[in-house]
C-alpha cells in the first residue's frame, strides 16, 4: 500500500464535524507517539510484526486526513533510540519494514512531487545501517522541493540525544570562530534542531492509553496541548483525530480567555 492515500470520503457526519472545526484553528504541526501495535497485535492474535505493519497503515491513513482538514506539518515516533533494546528478533522486523517502506517512497518520488509531499527522516541515523542511511539519504533529497506538506519521521530518534547534538553543534560554531559564545540561544538551537524549518508542534497526540513523553519532542512541544487517547494506533480512525482536534480548540479557546481575564484583572 501507498504513501499517498486516496482522498478520503467523508461520511455526511465526518464532512459536517470536519466543516466545524476548520471554522477554528487548525494545529499546524501535529506530532504523533504512534504507540499500541504490538497490543494490538496480541489481541488479534497476530506476530507482532503485523501490528507494525498495519501501524504503516494506519499512519498513511492519517497522513491523508491531515492534509485534508488543513493539517501541515505532521512529526510521527517511529522509532527509538530505546527500541534498540527490544528483542533481536523484533528490532531487525521494524529495520527491514522502515527498508521497505523507504523504498517504496523513493519509488514513488513522482506521486509525492504531484501532492507537493516532503518526508524527512530525523534521529541519529549514524545508528542505523549502512543501507538504511543510504536509502534515507536518497528519500530525503527526492522530496527536498516539496512544499505543500511535510512528514518528519523520527526514527533512531529520542530528544535528548537531539538536543545534545544541538547544543554540540552550537559548541563546535563557537570553537571555529563562527559565532560566540552569547549567539548561543533558543533560536541558534531551534536551528539546529533535526526539525529545524517546521513551526513548533501545537498538538502532540499519544495513542494507547500511555501517558508519558517519552522522549519525543521535548524542546519543540514546550507549548503544545497534549492530547492522551485510549486507542491503539492500528485502529486509529478519522474520529480519533477529529476528536484530537476539538480537544486542541476547545483547551486554545479556554487558554486564551484565561489569558484575557490575567490581563484585564
Ligand atoms: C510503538 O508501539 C510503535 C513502534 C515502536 C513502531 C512504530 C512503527 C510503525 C508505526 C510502522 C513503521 C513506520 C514507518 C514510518 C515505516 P509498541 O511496539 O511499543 O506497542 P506496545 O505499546 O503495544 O508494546
Amino acid at each position: 500500500m501507498s504513501w499517498v492515500r486516496e482522498e478520503y470520503k467523508f461520511s455526511w457526519l465526518e464532512r459536517f464535524f470536519s466543516s466545524m472545526l476548520r471554522c477554528g484553528k487548525i494545529p499546524q504541526h501535529l506530532a504523533i507517539i504512534m504507540d499500541g501495535n504490538r497490543r494490538y497485535a496480541k489481541q488479534n492474535k497476530v506476530e507482532k510484526i503485523q501490528g507494525h505493519s498495519q501501524g504503516f497503515e494506519s499512519l498513511a491513513n492519517t497522513l491523508q486526513w491531515c492534509r485534508q482538514l488543513g493539517i501541515h506539518t505532521v512529526t510521527v515516533y517511529a522509532f527509538s533510540i530505546e527500541n534498540f533494546k527490544r528483542d533481536k528478533e523484533e528490532v531487525e522486523n521494524i529495520l527491514q519494514l522502515f527498508r521497505e517502506k523507504i523504498q517504496m517512497l523513493i519509488s514513488e518520488e513522482e506521486k509525492l512531487k504531484e501532492h507537493g509531499i516532503r518526508v524527512k527522516v530525523i534521529g541519529n541515523l549514524k545508528l542505523l545501517p549502512e543501507d538504511i542511511q543510504q536509502l534515507i539519504s536518497t528519500a530525503n533529497k527526492v522530496t527536498i522541493d516539496n512544499n505543500k506538506f511535510t512528514l518528519n519521521v523520527a526514527f533512531s530518534y529520542t530528544s535528548r540525544e537531539e538536543i545534545t547534538s544541538a547544543m554540540r553543534e552550537s559548541v563546535k560554531m563557537v570553537e571555529r570562530g563562527e559565532i560566540s559564545q552569547q549567539d548561543i540561544d533558543v533560536q541558534l538551537l531551534d536551528n539546529l534542531m533535526y526539525t529545524s524549518g517546521s513551526p513548533p508542534v501545537d498538538l502532540l497526540l499519544r495513542t494507547s492509553g500511555e501517558v508519558r513523553l517519552s522522549d519525543f519532542m521535548l524542546w519543540q512541544a514546550s507549548s503544545s496541548i497534549t492530547y492522551f487517547t485510549q486507542v491503539l494506533w492500528p485502529d486509529f480512525k478519522f474520529y480519533h483525530l477529529l476528536l484530537a482536534v476539538f480537544y486542541y480548540q476547545r483547551n486554545m479557546y479556554l487558554f486564551g480567555k484565561l489569558r484575557k481575564k490575567e490581563c484585564v484583572e
